[in-house]
């Protein structure tokens, strides 16, 4: 996992408080790590990461009114979200499922960069891009035609690894990622001829239509709650006959979830509905993992749609 944010309250007492707090935490004495965050809490008001940590710990405590309250807490404190708390609040029942905050998402990865190849790859097994690109040469297959696209779209890039898989069967590459240091790892494969810094709907705004023939997202709509406003863009961002292939963590009910990891889950029914709805075709959809957790293969689905 990356390593923990953390936003310093200013008050130097309070900041070695909530280091002594963490080491209480990871050593389980979760009650006195409540005690020592709550007097960081009062030297600092403003301290979002005492906050944030003081709502997990009563979280693991069973205390939700209380874990409530801080998560809030460290929502005033930091009104961006770095930490997550929504999150939070959503898995407490606290908050309606909404959108990912752009912030903790830029902070997450901007943190696991470094190691993020390492700990997915290796730790997690993951497999997106394979999974991908086999989906992806059988729906060409499919229709006969070959397997090559002149531009293609990266979204949720990260560091690279689906466009690498990609990278003998497309002329020029762009990918789209809210994390600067993701990107500056991406920048790094040499795969890409264009890089942004941008949230992926936003950064599909700005493209002309009809001027990619391939859009992939590896592993990056699990951050996505609502996938419509993607999907619409895709499809107007799409050459005529151009695909986009994708993969989702899935789950058994309805609709959308937010999962324990803090992903959204996305049902196989809610996904076939939204490509219909923005205008997009199916041409496969198999329910594949693309990463383990606890050495188990994560629900999910590789998904390709075409335009028509
Ligand atoms: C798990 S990584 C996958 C990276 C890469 N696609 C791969 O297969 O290795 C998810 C990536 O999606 C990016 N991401 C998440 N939400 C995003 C959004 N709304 N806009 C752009 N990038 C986003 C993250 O910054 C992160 O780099």
């Amino acid at each position: 996992m990356p390593a923990r944010l953390f936003l310093s309250s200013g008050d130097l007492v309070a900041d070695r408080r909530f280091e002594f707090a963490r080491d209480l935490q990871l050593k389980g004495d979760l009650t006195a790590a409540a005690d020592l965050l709550s007097q960081a809490t009062e030297l600092a008001p403003g301290f979002a990461s005492a906050w944030f940590t003081l709502g997990e710990i009563r979280e693991q405590l069973g205390e939700r009114e209380a874990a409530i309250a801080a998560f809030l807490k460290a929502l005033i404190a930091d009104p961006e979200d770095r930490h997550g708390a929504s999150l939070h609040l959503v898995l407490l029942g606290a908050q309606e499922l909404s959108a990912m905050p752009q912030a903790y998402v830029r902070a997450l990865f901007d943190q696991y960069a470094p190691k993020f190849e390492t700990a997915l790859v290796d730790d997690l097994g993951y497999r997106g891009p394979a999974l991908l690109f086999k989906a992806v040469l059988a729906a060409r297959l499919a229709v006969r035609k070959p397997a090559f696209f002149k531009r293609a779209i990266d979204l949720g890039c990260g560091t690279g690894l689906a466009a690498t898989a990609f990278a003998s069967e497309v002329d020029h590459f762009i990918g789209i990622d809210l994390s600067p240091r993701m990107i500056e790892q991406a920048r790094l494969t040499g795969v890409y001829a264009e890089l942004e810094i941008a949230d992926m709907v936003q950064g599909l705004r700005d493209k002309p239509d009809a001027s990619a023939d391939l859009v992939l997202a590896a592993d990056a709509m699990v951050y996505l709650s609502d996938l419509t406003p993607l999907l619409r863009e895709v499809n107007r961002v799409l050459v005529s006959g151009g695909l986009l292939a994708f993969t989702v963590e899935t789950h058994d009910g309805e609709g959308i979830i937010l999962g324990e990891g803090l992903r959204y889950a996305h049902s196989p029914g809610h996904v076939r509905a939204s490509i219909r709805d923005a205008g997009l075709a199916l041409a496969g959809c198999e329910d594949l993992s693309a990463r383990n957790e606890d050495n188990t293969p994560v629900p999910g689905l590789v998904v390709v749609a075409a335009k028509t």
